[in-house]
């Protein structure tokens, strides 16, 4: 059920968002149906995808969900061209799939760091690059999930905080070329975050306090924190701020 006092800044607005399927990808299409955006849902995990989708459709918006692996670049191509053709262009693409593992460095293969890299942030840019002709014609903007583990050291985090550390550069590089031409782009940092994500297997032998040095001041926070980060960023209302990285972390990093 739509809630009935929340602003509606996505009418007649499509927005293309992938990690749809859970965490804070789910609550952001939830967010952004209650504002009445119409959506197209992207993410490897079909199942859960598929309840997103009814969740957005009970509240009342448009929505049409698709597999998508955004490290491959035919799909990229093929969702956004699919995304044009079922609602004739798009307004707003909001990238939060992303992957974690924990390990040491030494237990760090090079297929967990390219797979890690390769979702996140060459996933990242597949679906900028894929959506941007499409912003150039509506004046839309991109809202990214970096991390603060790409702003801060992780600790068994190399591959998850370089690939996010990345997110942020090309993010500002994105507004740096396109805010002139129309597009804005901007990432939300993120930080204790309670989904999936923030339960993940923690190696023998890490070092509990260096983990703990990046969490939030005041404890976890639901996804729908930042959910509500993404959509104002996307919407309108952000029209000034491009090129930002905004940390929400409960003070993490301040
Ligand atoms: N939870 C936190 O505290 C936190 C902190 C910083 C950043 N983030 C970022 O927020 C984003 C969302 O994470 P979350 O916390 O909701 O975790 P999550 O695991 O619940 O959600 C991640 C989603 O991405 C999807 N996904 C994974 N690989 C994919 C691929 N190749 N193609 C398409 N979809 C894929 C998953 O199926 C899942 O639905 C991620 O980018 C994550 O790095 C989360």
């Amino acid at each position: 059920m739509a809630d009935e006092t929340s602003a509606r800044r996505f009418q007649e607005k499509v927005v293309l968002l992938t990690g749809a399927a859970s965490g804070i990808g789910r609550a952001t299409a939830l967010r952004l149906a209650q504002e009445g955006a119409t959506l197209f849902l992207a993410d490897i995990a079909e199942p859960e995808l598929e309840s997103t989708a009814k969740e957005v459709e009970a509240i009342g918006s448009q929505v049409h969900a698709q597999r998508l692996d955004v490290s491959r670049e035919e799909e990229t191509e093929a969702a956004l061209a699919a995304c044009v053709a079922h609602f004739g262009g798009l307004q707003a693409l909001c990238n939060v799939a992303g992957i974690i593992r924990f390990a040491h460095l030494a237990d760090t293969s090079f297929e967990i760091w390219r797979r890690i890299l390769s979702v996140n942030l060459d996933g990242t840019f597949l679906m900028c690059r894929a959506a941007m002709p499409h912003l150039l014609e509506s004046g839309g903007n991109i809202v990214n999930v970096g991390s603060t583990a790409g702003l801060s050291g992780l600790p068994y985090g190399s591959a998850y905080g370089a690939s996010k550390g990345g997110v942020h550069a090309l993010t500002r590089a994105l507004a740096v070329e396109f805010t002139h031409r129309g597009v804005r782009c901007n990432s939300v940092c993120p930080g204790s975050i309670d989904t999936a994500m923030m339960r993940p297997d923690i190696p023998e032998g890490a070092e509990r306090r260096l983990l703990a040095r990046s969490s939030s001041l005041h404890g976890p926070r639901g996804p729908e924190r930042v959910a509500e980060l993404i959509a104002f960023l996307a919407s309108d209302e952000a029209q000034h701020i491009s090129g930002e990285e905004i940390r929400i972390d409960g003070a993490a990093l301040a």
